[in-house]
């Protein structure tokens, strides 16, 4: 699947729980669709010169959250670029409104045994780090659960399916939702 041209003007903003894929898929739409990533939590690290978990021990959550709330704004000025949120981005009712200003918003979802898997050898997540277990990951994932899904235009689950499947499955739901708009 290769194409040059951008098929519509908008930003995709990717949202999901830790481990989620967000990274990952950006990076494949990036390959195969030729668009632009911001990955928030590399901008926010680079900009502040910084880990996250360093920012987060230094400044605070709240810091980070802010960092990440000025960031949505800045992004409006971006079209046809592919947005990965940090895990925790979509929590705050003004940044869901930032994102959707512009933006498609796509919720990536997975269950949490593969979650588990996929963070428990990390050091680099703050909100889980002294937790790192399915029990805990379980119940922070049902916490934000609702958040999630009422900011997400469209929901994906990604359990089961690789990269390329994930991001067909992402561009039909977005041009068929764009379809249905017009
Ligand atoms: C967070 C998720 C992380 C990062 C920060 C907080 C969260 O991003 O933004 O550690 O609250 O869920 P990833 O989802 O990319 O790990």
């Amino acid at each position: 699947m290769e194409q040059s041209k951008a098929l519509f003007d908008f930003n995709l903003v990717l949202i999901g729980f830790m481990g989620t894929g967000k990274t990952t898929i950006s990076n494949t739409l990036q390959h195969i669709f030729a668009m632009d990533v911001i990955e928030m939590d590399q901008m926010i690290e680079e900009r502040e010169g910084m880990s996250i978990s360093e920012i987060f021990e230094t400044y605070g959550e709240q810091y980070f959250r802010d960092a990440e709330t000025n960031l949505l704004i800045e992004m409006q000025e971006r079209k046809n670029v592919v947005i990965s949120c940090g895990g925790g981005t979509p929590l705050r009712e003004v940044n869901v409104a930032e994102m959707k200003k512009n933006g498609k918003v796509i919720l990536l979802t997975a269950e949490p045994e593969t979650i588990f898997e996929r963070v428990k050898d990390s050091h680099d997540r703050p909100v889980i780090e002294k937790n790192k277990n399915l029990s805990f990951i379980t119940e922070l994932m049902e916490e934000r659960r609702p958040k999630y899904e009422a900011a997400a235009d469209i929901i994906i689950h990604t359990d089961h399916k690789n990269e390329d499947q994930i991001c067909e499955e992402i561009i039909e739901k977005v041009l068929a939702s764009e379809e249905a708009r017009h």
